[in-house]
């Protein structure tokens, strides 16, 4: 069984156990800095690429010393036996919940599923959520269509992807805000969805195109907010994290 967070929050806890504050820094120093100033109103951070390119699995480490949880956001794309790799280790690095590319196919990610799976049980360790990345939100259907030669819409092919990475045994997707409601009514309540592109109401939407407030991607069904700038590029982390836990309590 996955680990869920739920069981382990007490219930106020419950909304800040749904924010991941996405720590997209070039160092452990200031990773570990807006972790300290998060400390008690965030539980959850992600680790994509940059953070961990610069800093390394020390970066998981170091979140889950001060007792934070770790979404994994590597999207693993590559051969089925590689990916199966690559999520023991995901599983041996204590993450909670990681990514994998959906158009990597079935197979690549039944072997991250597999292989999460039996290195939860070797180790006795809780399984992660794998989670698929269908289409990026950069595509648009021109992209899709010119460059990838994928004739459907952009929303026939992200449900494509997530009937194939359920299929495959993965427990969720990740989610553009547009993409919610279908996501949730075409997969059901047991479907995880993961939201980057969330912005408070009336800040700075930096490169994100299609956004939603904390309020309104709870409310079409996400069961995870990702925020990254509107907290880290904030002169006050800890008050900007808290007016997103108010807005999503809204
Ligand atoms: O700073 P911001 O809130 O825009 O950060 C959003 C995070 O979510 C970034 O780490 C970004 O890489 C990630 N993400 C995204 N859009 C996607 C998938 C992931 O913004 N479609």
């Amino acid at each position: 069984m996955p680990r869920d967070p739920k069981d382990r929050l007490p219930a106020d806890r419950l909304l800040a156990d749904r924010l991941i504050v996405a720590l997209d820094v070039d160092s452990l120093d200031r990773a570990t800095g807006l972790v300290d100033a998060l400390a008690g109103q965030v539980v959850r951070f992600k680790i994509g690429s940059q953070l961990f390119t610069a800093a390394g699995p020390s970066a998981v480490d170091a979140v889950r010393k001060r007792g934070g949880e770790v979404f994994l956001d590597l999207k693993f794309h590559d051969i089925p036996n590689t990916v199966e790799g690559a999520a023991r280790e995901a599983v041996r690095l204590g993450a909670f919940m990681f990514n994998v590319h959906a158009s990597g196919g079935r197979a690549m990610m039944s072997a991250a599923a597999h292989g999460s799976a039996e290195a939860a049980q070797a180790f006795r360790l809780p399984r992660p959520l794998v989670i698929a990345v269908t289409v990026l939100t950069s595509f648009d259907r021109a992209a899709l269509a010119g460059e990838l030669h994928v004739a459907s819409s952009v929303e026939g092919h992200v449900l494509h992807l997530c009937t194939l990475a359920r299929e495959a045994g993965l427990d969720g997707s990740v989610a553009s805000p547009n993409e919610i409601r279908a996501i949730r009514n075409a997969m059901g309540y047991g479907w995880t969805v993961v939201t980057p592109g969330v912005r408070p109401a009336g800040s700075e939407r930096h490169d994100q195109s299609r956004v939603a407030t904390p309020r309104a991607a709870v409310q079409a069904g996400a069961d995870y907010l990702v925020v990254g700038r509107p907290i880290t590029g904030a002169a006050d982390p800890a008050r900007a994290a808290e007016a997103i836990l108010t807005e999503m309590s809204a």
